[in-house]
């Protein structure tokens, strides 16, 4: 039995009061999100229930229940507050997948601080225009990544506290820094926690966009209420299952739903702190009995380019519902995961600014692989004509992703940013910056990034169809297709290719796979040209940047690559 039971059954009944009942939330000494993830769980009677189960990348194993992570919490709670750090001041979480990373995140919001989560392996320059965006008055990270901290210090002057989790005492600490050690310290077993209000901000998130400087994505406490939800329907969790969610907490999709989410509902989760491999990854969901795993496309398909054959190798049996998101899942990638895990990988869609998932495929419901799902219940969600903003009819042409807004976990605002967050509402409607379609039946199809979309002799092709067809054959391992200029057709659809072990770019390869997606395409879609190259450039987060390619065959400025995998 899943938990949403019948999908068309909750949209009739459908009101966010849900959430509010089963989390007791009008009567609930606090609306803070930290106390909700640990506190009110071990009131519950889970103290002793695993919270979180931690592997490094050395091997180290640790384990945490959730009475654990409510005094880790309000230990660092207590440390910040010494310090003189109160309620909207912003603290930077710099860490990587550390089991401190987790606690600061829930003790960081019981003091009713705003928690900035940033990938740890961001350099310098992409490190300092977020905190300085967001006067950021603490930092709290680790021996490795403090250089970084210490060369932007001059540039820093709001910066007052850099706080060091894993401190060896080998060299002398430096202007503004100071330690804390949470196995060390004395578990503060009573802690006042902020009273917030639902409207007080909890997390910023940046998120970079086509253009200009990251903007930091202002989010509330009210947003649990959503993110209780979603991670109970759509990513179905229950009480004795493993979950573990592949993000980093740099990025929305690691504290949404690889913190709060899981949390709140009072699940073991499983952090894997490692780099990626398929070895890697099949070896921990067979060691801690995954059950449930929430991951992205990339991964998906360098798992399907890893082969079938290592799969047999470990026993997954315990998987038994998976989950995907970030860009688009190929049905290809979908079908693969069906034939080998015997489960297929469900799309969920949404965005750093929507806080929660807002479309997807849901456990038990029919799935069309390639498509997107359909709303969460509570979600309006439409496709507007690119111009006027009016709804289009449905079935109906591509255009753009619209929803009424007023759900729980929406942004609030970008930070210091208001201009470009009113520009985000046209005509009553948030508009999320991507284009689809509907299907009579109410799925939604994805297209591409609204400034993706390839516009060949007026017609408009689809990347995310063409990669799909260049990745259903037997030799293109990944691939992302972009426009190029063309004096006759406007644009042309150009593809960048990566390879399967065993092919070699040639002549002879390009015209196997031409020959193949000719097959699949309409001619306008078939690419003029495919490039061979060794890897394509993407964000931490794993997903291609397309734009860069976009911008290199165009000619312009590439804006943005603080978030590119192969920067420092
Ligand atoms: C894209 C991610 C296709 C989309 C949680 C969106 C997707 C952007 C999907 C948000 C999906 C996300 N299919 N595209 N299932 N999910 N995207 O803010 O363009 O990092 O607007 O948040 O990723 O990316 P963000």
């Amino acid at each position: 039995m899943t938990n949403i039971g019948s999908y068309d059954e909750r949209l009739e009944a459908f009101c966010w009061s849900i959430a509010e009942e089963e989390l007791d939330y009008s009567d609930a000494e606090t609306k803070n999100i930290g106390w909700y993830c640990s506190d009110r769980i071990c009131r519950m009677g889970k103290s002793g229930k695993p919270a979180l189960i931690w592997e490094g990348h050395d091997g180290t194993m640790k384990q945490y229940t959730f009475n654990d992570v409510r005094l880790a919490s309000n230990t660092i709670g207590n440390f910040l507050k010494n310090l003189g750090l109160k309620n909207e001041d912003r603290v930077c979480l710099f860490m990587d997948k550390i089991p401190e990373l987790y606690f600061s995140f829930l003790g960081v919001l019981k003091i009713g601080a705003i928690v900035q989560p940033l990938f740890s392996a961001f350099g310098d320059e992409s490190l300092h225009v977020r905190l300085a965006n967001a006067e950021t008055k603490a930092i709290i990270t680790q021996r490795k990544h403090v250089g970084k901290v210490r060369r932007i210090l001059d540039q820093s002057p709001y910066l007052k506290h850099i706080i060091i989790v894993d401190y060896d005492g080998k060299h002398p600490l430096r202007e503004r820094e100071i330690v804390f050690n949470l196995e060390e310290s004395i578990p503060v077993e009573e802690f006042d926690i902020f009273p917030v209000n639902t409207e007080s901000p909890s997390v910023l998130h940046y998120t970079s966009g086509t253009t200009g400087q990251p903007k930091g994505v202002k989010h509330v406490h009210y947003s649990l209420i959503s993110q209780y939800l979603t991670t109970k329907w759509v990513l179905d969790l229950q009480d004795d299952d493993r979950y573990w969610c592949t993000a980093d907490p740099g990025w929305v999709t690691g504290t949404s739903y690889g913190i709060i989410g899981p949390w709140s509902l009072g699940v073991t989760q499983c952090v894997l702190d490692k780099g990626f491999s398929a070895e890697n990854w099949y070896q921990f969901i067979e060691k801690y009995n995954i059950s449930v795993w929430y991951s992205a496309p990339t991964a998906i398909r360098s798992l399907m380019k890893a082969g079938d054959e290592i799969v047999k190798k470990y026993n997954l049996s315990s998987l038994r519902h998976l989950a995907s998101v970030g860009e688009p899942l190929n049905a290809e990638a979908v079908i693969w995961s069906e034939k080998v895990y015997g489960l297929p990988f469900l799309d969920t869609y949404w965005q750093t600014e929507t806080g929660s998932i807002m479309i997807s495929n849901f456990p038990g419901m029919p799935i069309r692989p390639g498509s997107m799902g359909k709303p969460f219940p509570g979600i309006v969600g439409t496709i507007v004509n690119t111009k006027s903003f009016e709804p289009l009819e449905i079935p109906g042409d591509i255009g753009l992703i619209a929803f009424k807004p007023g759900w729980p976990a929406m942004m609030r605002n970008y930070w210091n940013n208001e201009e470009t967050y009113q520009s985000k509402f046209k005509n009553g409607w948030y508009i999320p910056g991507d284009r689809a379609r509907l299907d009579s039946d109410g799925y939604f199809w994805f297209v591409g990034r609204d400034d993706d979309v390839i516009n060949t002799a007026g017609h408009l092709v689809s990347p995310f169809e063409v990669e799909s067809a260049l990745l259903e054959t037997e030799q293109v391992a990944e691939s992302a297709v972009v426009s190029k200029p063309d004096e006759i057709n406007m644009e042309v659809v150009k593809a960048f290719v990566t390879l399967k072990p065993g092919f070699t770019p040639s002549p002879d390869t390009e015209l196997k796979i031409m020959n193949y997606i000719r097959k699949k395409l309409s001619p306008l879609a078939m690419p003029q040209e495919i490039e061979f190259v060794k890897s394509l450039p993407k964000t931490r987060s794993g997903k291609i940047m397309r734009r860069l390619l976009h911008a290199q065959e165009w000619g312009e400025e590439i804006g943005d690559t603080s978030t590119l995998e192969d920067e420092d």
